[in-house]
Parts: C-alpha cells; structure tokens; sequence
C-alpha cells in the first residue's frame, strides 16, 4: 500500500533497533552501590507500614529501579529522593548513605527526624548539587560541615512552623559561613530557620551569592533596613521575605530586578512609601505587601499591560484612587485590597479583568457604583464590604458567574431591590448584604441553588413582603439573618424543621408574625439545634417549646405579647 520494501525493512528490522538503542539505558545497578543503599535501608528507622518507597526496595530487582533512586549511565547513584517516608532517624555519621559519592541530589524533606541534628556527614556529600531538607524535623544548630556543599545548587531546609517545636538555627555558623563558598546557588530557601541576624548581615552574607535566582527567608528573626549590598543580586526572581521584623522601608534597588516575578513580604513592619516604581516591574506576577500597617504606597498608573496575577495589599496604609489602567492587568487573579485607605469609584475598566477569581477590597473608603458587568466568569470571591458604595445590584452583576461562592457587600449604601439572578447562582455558600438600603420583595431560590447555601444575611435593609417559601427549603443553611426589615406574613415556627442544620435565626423588628401550633407534641420531628434564636418583636403569643434545645446559648425573645 505505497509502503516500498525498504521502508518495509525499516520497519520491520531497523525500526525496533532504534527503540531499544534510544530507551534510557537503564544502566545495571553496581554492587556497591546496591550494597551502600541495602546497608542505608537497614539502619534507617521508618514506618515500614506508611513508607511507600523505601519498604519495596529489595534485592530481587536492580536498584537502579528502586522508587526513589537514580542512577547514571555507569550505574552509580546520582539521586535519592525519599520525600514523606516517615523517617525518623537511623543516619549517624558511619551511615552508608555518605558513602553514595556520586550523589548530586538528595531529597529528605517531609520526615519525621525528631528535633536530630542535621548530620554532618553530608558534607561527604561531595557532588551534591540539591539538598532537600525541608520539613524533615531537624533541629538546632546547623552544622559548619554543610558550607563543604560547594558545589550546591539548590539548598532547601526549610520548616513550616508549629507552635512548641524547635526549629533549626544558623548563628554559628551564621549565614555568611554557611553560604559563603556556594557560589553557585541558585535557590536558597531557609524559611523557618532561626537566623537572628540584622539586615547589614544577612544582606552582607548574601551578595555573595551571584546566581541567587530565589531566595525565602520567611519567618527567620531576620531584622532590617535591607542593606545596599542587596542591589547585586539583581538576578533574583522571587523574594519571600514575610514574617520578619524588619521595621523599614522597602528599598527602591528593589525596582532595579528586573526579573522579579514575586516579591512577597507580608508582616514585615515595614514602614516609609513603597516605591511604585516596583509595581511597574514587567516581570512581577506576585506581590503580597499585606499586614504592614504603617506601609504607605499609591498604585501608579500601568502604561503597559502586565503579568501581574497576585496582589495583595490588605492591612496596609495605601491610599488614594484606582488608576483607570487598572483595567490593563489583564492577568490579574487574586485582588486583595482590604483594610486599606483606598478611596474614590472603582473604575469601570475592573469589567475587563477575566482572569479574576478572588476579590476583596472591603474596609476601604471606595464609593459610586459597582461596573454594570463583569467579565470576570471565574470570580469565586467577592467582598465589597465597608466601603461607601451606592447605586443599584443589576441581574447582569451576576448572570455570568456561575462559581461565585461568596458575596459579602455589607455596611454599603446600596440600593434597589437584590436582583433574582443573585438566588439563582448554583454554587453560592454565603450571601451577606444586611446594612444596605435594599428594598421591595424578596425574590425565590431556584431549585439549582437551594442545596449549597450556608449563609444568608438580608438584615437590615427595607426589604418587604413576604419572606419566599423557597427559603425554608434551603437544606444546607447554617445562619439566617433577616432581622430589621420590613418583612412580612405568618410564619409557622414548625416550617424551620426543614432548615435541619439552621443553627442561628434572628427575624427579629420586622412585620412578622411567628405562630407556633397548639400541641408541640404532635411534632413529628424536633425543631433543628439552634444556638441562637432572635424573635424580638415577632407577634409571639406563646413561648416556644425549647425543651430539646441543648446547644443555644442566646435567646431573645423580647418585645412580643407571651403570656403566663
Ligand atoms: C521488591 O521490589 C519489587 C519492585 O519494586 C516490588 O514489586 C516487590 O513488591 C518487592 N518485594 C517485596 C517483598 O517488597
Ligand atoms: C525533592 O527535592 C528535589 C531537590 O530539591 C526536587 O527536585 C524534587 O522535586 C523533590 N521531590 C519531591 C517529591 O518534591
Ligand atoms: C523540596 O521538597 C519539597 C517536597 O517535600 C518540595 O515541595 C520543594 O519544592 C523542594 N524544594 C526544592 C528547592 O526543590
Ligand atoms: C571557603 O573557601 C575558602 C577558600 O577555599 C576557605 O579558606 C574557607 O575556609 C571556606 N569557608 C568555609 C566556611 O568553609
Ligand atoms: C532565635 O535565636 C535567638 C538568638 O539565639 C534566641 O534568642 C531566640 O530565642 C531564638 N528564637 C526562637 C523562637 O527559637
Ligand atoms: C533575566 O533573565 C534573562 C532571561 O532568563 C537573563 O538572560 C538575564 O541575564 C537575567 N537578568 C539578570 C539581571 O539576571
Ligand atoms: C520590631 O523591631 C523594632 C525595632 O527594632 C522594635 O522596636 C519592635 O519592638 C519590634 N517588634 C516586634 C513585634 O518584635
Ligand atoms: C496613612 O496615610 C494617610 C494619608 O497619606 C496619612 O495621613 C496617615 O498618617 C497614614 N497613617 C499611617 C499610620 O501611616
Ligand atoms: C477592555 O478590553 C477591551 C479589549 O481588550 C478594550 O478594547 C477596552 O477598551 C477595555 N475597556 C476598558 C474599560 O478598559
Ligand atoms: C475559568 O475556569 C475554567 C475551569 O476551571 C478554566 O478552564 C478557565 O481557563 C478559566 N478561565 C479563566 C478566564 O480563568
Ligand atoms: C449539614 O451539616 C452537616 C455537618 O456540617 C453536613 O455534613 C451536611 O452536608 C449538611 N447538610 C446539608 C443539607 O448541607
Ligand atoms: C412597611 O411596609 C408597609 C406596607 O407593607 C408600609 O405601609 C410601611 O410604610 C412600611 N414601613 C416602613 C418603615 O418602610
């Protein structure tokens, strides 16, 4: 069929030649080294029934098959990654891993190594170009044998903080003797690590380091300013300095990266103006300044569009207006604006974000009205709450979303009546919109939004009418809110059973009535267990039946007619 018999040949013969000439020469284990790991197995102390590499390794397959080995065309072991074994010990200074000469990789993070020591055996290690330790459980000082690793490329130690366990310390040897003949790291990740060092120090020991592509120093009790001799690592491509008091301003050398694509510093204490400039970087993607209080700053205009996804200001003093080239960080995903100082509308360009998933600018001064759509069909998140927002909800606000989770616009001055399409979004768990001037009837939930529906907050607003039906039919509601409106009808008290996992009610200073049938006995099931109840000024004729009630610790049932 057009195949001519040299391609036939091909084929058949040569083809299959080639195949196994290119599958990675799975080299043969040699002996010694198998015999080094079996050995480094044997002494180590893992929980053989969690472990999921190191259990099968055995001497019936070559161990350059073993999960978690490497090995070069030579058969010698060039990487052990034995991440989250459920190691807790068993590697002393004779361990027969330090003889694996070979190594260049070694992954040991997410182990259980009990507050040890780092071993200082590793600096045996001689080839090794990436060490892992991260969230391994080792503790104190680091050892002086580690700054040996001078051919590391990549060091992680690493550790998640738990309040009560020790972390590791780099104070002698500090920083500059650990790091200071690794002249080819190019990521140095240290978050966690106690380091108590002041911002001349720390920087100092730093500049030595000309490939530093990332460098994370979170949570290491590293004090500032952050030094000039900072400026020579312009290679850097993210910075994570969060959690550390450096009681300064942010530097403008920093705007100088210009392949900073992540500057995180959160809970720095930082202080002075963040220079803008940084915020114009055509790299950055990420930029978390949040929870530095005495941090002022203003967005600049963004004449370019830009990669930006990230950017978090919350708790920070920034101020003034949103640029209307806002609208340029077409990336943008996650927006976090809140406890800020921001003032003025927001400008009508923020429709044009599609990337956007989380948004909260809430406890700001922002005012005007909401854009009269959004193209952003990914939003999850969105809390306008505390602001000076005004104007009408429109159906378009929300028929495009179909992944809202939550809507919080609290303590605003909207106005007009909550449009349907917001009871008709399949995914929503929280609605708050109390506070607010919203008026006329309440509209229904569809049947697509009844079950997902956790929070529903109406409350003080001047809603009218009847409360729907379709509210007593929301199975999934934990807090319901619609107290000092002016709702009204008969509500039978005996329709909440349906609500079975209602644990806070309050219809209280509306034009409610709440009726409770005659004999509680012929309650098929009880009324769902409240913590707390409001009905203040309900028409109530009779005190409830609360007898089954054991988890309520706030009951208001003022202002009603309750006899006897
Ligand atoms: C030995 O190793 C092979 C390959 O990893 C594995 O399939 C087998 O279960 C192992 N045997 C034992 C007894 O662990
Ligand atoms: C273990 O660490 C190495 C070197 O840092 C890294 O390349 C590898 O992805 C890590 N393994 C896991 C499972 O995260
Ligand atoms: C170290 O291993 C962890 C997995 O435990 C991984 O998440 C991390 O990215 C690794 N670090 C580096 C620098 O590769
Ligand atoms: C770094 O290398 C220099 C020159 O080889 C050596 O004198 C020094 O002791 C080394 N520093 C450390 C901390 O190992
Ligand atoms: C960190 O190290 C400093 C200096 O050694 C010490 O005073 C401090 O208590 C350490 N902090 C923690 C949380 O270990
Ligand atoms: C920035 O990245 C580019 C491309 O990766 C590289 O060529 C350049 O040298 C880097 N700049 C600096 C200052 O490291
Ligand atoms: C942060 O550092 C400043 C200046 O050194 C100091 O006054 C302040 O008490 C520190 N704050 C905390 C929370 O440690
Ligand atoms: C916050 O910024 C405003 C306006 O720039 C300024 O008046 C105020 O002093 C700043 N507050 C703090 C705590 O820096
Ligand atoms: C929104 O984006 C479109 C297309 O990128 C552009 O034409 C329009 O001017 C933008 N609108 C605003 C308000 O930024
Ligand atoms: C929205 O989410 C969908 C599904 O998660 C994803 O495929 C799509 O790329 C996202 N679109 C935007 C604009 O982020
Ligand atoms: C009621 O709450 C329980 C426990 O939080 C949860 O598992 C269940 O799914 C909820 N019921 C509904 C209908 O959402
Ligand atoms: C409450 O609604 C009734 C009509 O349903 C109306 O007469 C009354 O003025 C309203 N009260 C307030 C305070 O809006």
């Amino acid at each position: 069929m057009g195949i001519s018999f040299f391609q036939q040949l091909f084929l058949i013969i040569i083809l299959p030649v080639l195949c196994i000439a290119t599958v990675p020469a799975k080299s043969q284990c040699l002996e010694d080294q198998e015999l080094l790991l079996f050995h480094f197995k044997n002494s180590l102390k893992f929980d053989s029934s969690l472990s999921t590499k190191l259990v099968l390794w055995n001497q019936t397959t070559d161990c350059c098959l073993w999960d978690g080995v490497t090995c070069d065309n030579a058969g010698y072991v060039i990487g052990l990654d034995l991440n989250n074994e459920f190691i807790s010990g068993g590697i002393d200074r004779s361990s027969s891993l330090f003889s694996l000469q070979f190594l260049q990789s070694l992954n040991l993070s997410s182990n259980q190594f009990n507050s040890l020591q780092i071993p200082p055996g590793f600096s045996n290690l001689a080839s090794l170009t990436h060490l892992n330790l991260s969230n391994s459980g080792f503790a104190g000082q680091i050892p002086i044998e580690l700054s040996r690793l001078t051919r590391l490329v990549t060091l992680d130690l690493s550790t998640l903080y738990f309040p009560g366990v020790r972390s590791l310390l780099l104070q002698n040897p500090d920083l500059a003797m650990l790091v200071q003949n690794m002249t080819e790291l190019t990521q140095l990740y240290l978050d966690g690590v106690n380091i108590s060092a002041r911002g001349y120090d720390w920087c100092q020991a730093l500049s030595s380091l000309p490939n530093l592509g990332e460098l994370s120093m979170s949570n290491c009790y590293l004090s500032g300013p952050i030094d000039s001799s900072f400026a020579k690592l312009r290679s850097l491509s993210v910075i994570r300095l969060d959690q550390n008091n450096l009681s300064a301003p942010v530097p403008q050398l920093i705007a100088d990266f210009k392949n900073l694509t992540a500057l995180r510093l959160a809970s720095c204490n930082l202080n002075g103006v963040f220079p803008a400039k940084i915020l114009e970087l055509p790299a950055l993607q990420t930029l978390d300044l949040s929870l530095n209080g005495l941090l002022n700053g203003s967005l600049p205009e963004f004449n370019h569009d830009r990669p930006l996804q990230t950017l978090v200001l919350s708790y920070t003093n920034f101020t003034g207006a949103l640029p209307y080239s806002f609208g340029k960080l077409g990336m943008l995903s996650r927006l976090d604006l809140s406890r800020c100082n921001f003032s003025g509308p927001i400008p009508n360009s923020m429709a044009n974000l599609t990337q956007l998933v989380y948004l909260d600018m809430s406890s700001n001064k922002f005012t005007g009205s909401i854009p009269s759509y959004w193209m952003s069909k990914n939003l999850t998140h969105i809390d306008l709450s505390l602001n000076a927002l005004s104007g009408p909800l429109l159906s378009t606000h929300f028929e495009g979303l179909p992944d809202l989770v939550y809507i919080d616009l609290r303590f605003n001055t909207f106005n007009g009546s909550i449009p349907s399409s917001l009871f008709a979004l399949p995914t929503l768990q929280k609605i708050q919109l109390s506070n607010n001037h919203f008026d006329g009837p309440l509209a229904g939930f569809s049947k697509a939004s009844l079950s997902m529906l956790d929070t529903l907050d109406l409350s003080s607003n001047k809603l009218q009418g009847p409360i729907p039906k379709s509210f007593f039919d929301l199975k999934g509601l934990n807090v319901l809110l619609l107290s000092s409106n002016n709702l009204t009808g008969t509500i039978q008290l005996e329709s909440l059973q349906s609500l079975g996992n209602l644990t806070t009610l309050d219809l209280s200073y509306n034009n409610l009535s709440i009726e409770i049938s005659g004999s509680n006995s012929s309650l098929s099931s009880p009324l769902p267990q409240i913590t707390a109840l409001k009905l203040a000024s309900c028409n109530l004729k009779i005190f409830p039946d609360l007898s089954n009630q054991s988890r309520m610790f706030m009951l208001d049932l003022s202002n009603n007619q309750i006899g006897g």
